[in-house]
């Protein structure tokens, strides 16, 4: 077992959980998309680990990316604004668009990427996350692929960090409150 487990509460969603459900998802992508060739396009560094599974559970030809954005500070939280620190490489005028994103907690991150994605004129854009936080959005954000609903507690694993730490632990679990409090 490993010694980051006593940091844990509880296991929202083990690995076979996790595995299961990716392979649906993949499996729906597959049929969605077929002759689509769609770009995944993977928001670091949480969403890592799920791109990993979710791109070997489609059958379809695809591309994938990376992009990376700064968290705002508690300061900017209200406006949403972030900064891009790796911009996608691949051109997307004319493409079909997955952003796979670990978790949409208020949604102003996700609701950014959209919004500057769309001004590189895909053919579509579509969102993929793992994690959706609903009573959490602070905005309308669009939300079209879910791996799980999940309440207001902290997750961790599968590529959710606490202070960076966590995001190699193979299933998602809850964070004891003593640990960030
Ligand atoms: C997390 C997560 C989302 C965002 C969700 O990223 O990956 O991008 O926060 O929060 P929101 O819906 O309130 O905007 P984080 O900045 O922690 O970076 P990380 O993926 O590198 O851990």
């Amino acid at each position: 077992m490993s010694e980051m487990n006593q940091d844990l509460s509880a296991i929202l969603f083990d690995e076979n959980t996790i595995r299961n459900r990716i392979f649906d998802i993949g499996a729906q992508l597959s049929i969605e998309y077929k002759d689509k060739c769609p770009v995944l396009i993977c928001i670091l560094k949480g969403a890592s680990l799920f791109l990993c599974d979710l791109m070997r559970a489609m059958t379809i030809p695809l591309e994938i990316d990376f992009m990376s954005i700064s968290s705002y500070g508690s300061g900017t939280k209200s406006t949403g604004v972030v900064q891009i620190r790796k911009d996608i490489d691949t051109d997307i005028h004319g493409r079909h668009v997955i952003i796979v994103e670990d978790i949409v907690d208020s949604g102003l991150s996700l609701n950014y990427i959209i919004d500057y994605l769309k001004n590189h004129n895909p053919a579509s854009i579509k969102t993929c996350v793992l994690l959706n936080k609903p009573e959490a959005h602070k905005i309308d954000v669009q939300v079209d692929y879910v791996g799980f609903d999940v309440g207001n507690e902290f997750a961790i694993g599968y590529g959710l960090d606490y202070a960076e730490k966590y995001r190699n632990l193979p299933f998602i679990g809850i964070l004891k409150e003593e640990v960030y409090s």
